[in-house]
């Protein structure tokens, strides 16, 4: 039964694909993708990156259409960063708990009490929240660009507390932390990978810096999504308990056939909180029903995004 199924399931899967590779060439579209989607979205993806990479790719692609599947803020930088393009998003629903943890109204206050500091803002955040500051970062990129800055510079980060952290640690600044976290990673449970790790000794630990502290110091790699995928590529254990949303294991899994990677559980063992519900909220049906429909389209106003686009050209040029 349950393979009746599958086979049905991929037989949809296989005549979608086809439907959408129809579309993209009609229209000259690009279909960018999160290593958090699905798996079937990124089988059928151009191209597959981390936040950073999708907005440098987005920069420079020269197709009419980009379908960005990620999440809300990924569809608006790239409309930010291509506003003569059409960016499509197939589910605009799909928003983001740890933008959602920074209001701009209350960030705009929290930037005003404090005049003198450079305002550094995670990529994880709305464009309202981009026009209040001064450059922009991903986890691919934030401690390369902080480091880029005089060692006296007065900074505000936000809106991770725990990246934050981890980049105040890393470079030995001090940072004023904006109090924001992400739903998936700041629920890791620090025993349970204890747990897993007796379980597999050999394993090393992979985690992604929007975790909490300790989870970073008893990390052997923190990095963003595409560096822990490269430190898996490269490093020679056979086993790694993966501490970020658990879709970063199907490229895992791809790129280093011979390896297993564990993923890391919740401290709610009943859910399944090492998954991002937003991510996943893109199928193959919402893809193709926005290519042949041409919408949901992003629209940024343009005030917004003119502000916006300095400090994500200063992170690209910085990074
Ligand atoms: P990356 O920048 O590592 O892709 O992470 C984005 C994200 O949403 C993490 O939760
Ligand atoms: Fe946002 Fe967390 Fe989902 Fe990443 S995993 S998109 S930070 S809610």
């Amino acid at each position: 039964m349950e393979s009746k199924k599958s086979t049905s399931d991929a037989l949809r899967n296989r005549q979608l694909a086809d439907e959408i590779a129809a579309l993209k060439k009609e229209k000259n579209a690009v279909i960018m993708a999160h290593y958090y989607q699905r798996d079937e979205i990124k089988e059928i993806a151009d191209f597959i990156g981390d936040s950073l990479a999708l907005a440098r790719k987005a920069a420079e692609t020269d197709a009419d259409v980009i379908v960005m599947c990620g999440v809300h803020f990924m569809g608006e930088t790239a409309k930010i960063l291509c506003p003569d393009r059409t960016v499509l998003i197939p589910a605009p629903e799909a928003g983001c708990s740890l933008a959602d943890s920074c209001d701009p109204e209350e960030f705009g206050k929290f930037v005003n009490e404090h005049p003198d500091h450079t305002v550094i803002s995670y990529v994880n955040t709305s464009a309202a929240v981009k026009a209040l500051t001064d450059i922009v970062v991903t986890s691919g990129n934030a401690r390369k660009i902080v480091e880029s800055l005089p060692a006296d510079e007065k900074i505000i980060f936000g809106p991770d507390h725990n990246l934050g952290e981890y980049i105040n640690s890393v470079t030995g600044r001090n940072m004023l932390l904006w109090n924001g976290a992400c739903h998936v990673h700041d629920r890791f449970s620090l025993q349970g990978i204890a747990d897993l790790k007796k379980e597999h000794p050999g394993s090393k630990v992979l985690v992604h810096p929007e975790c909490r502290r300790p989870l970073q110091i008893i990390a052997d790699k923190v990095g963003s999504t595409a560096a822990l995928l490269d430190f898996a590529r490269k490093d020679d254990a056979r086993e790694y308990i993966v501490v970020t949303e658990s879709g970063i294991l199907f490229d895992m899994q791809r790129e280093c056939p011979g390896k297993t990677f564990i993923p890391a559980p919740a401290e709610d063992a009943e859910c399944q909180c090492n998954e991002c519900d937003y991510m996943k909220m893109i199928t193959l049906e919402k893809l193709r029903d926005c290519l042949r429909e041409g919408k949901p389209e992003i629209h940024v106003d343009p005030e917004v995004a003119k502000k916006a686009l300095r400090p994500i050209e200063r992170m690209l040029e910085l990074s």
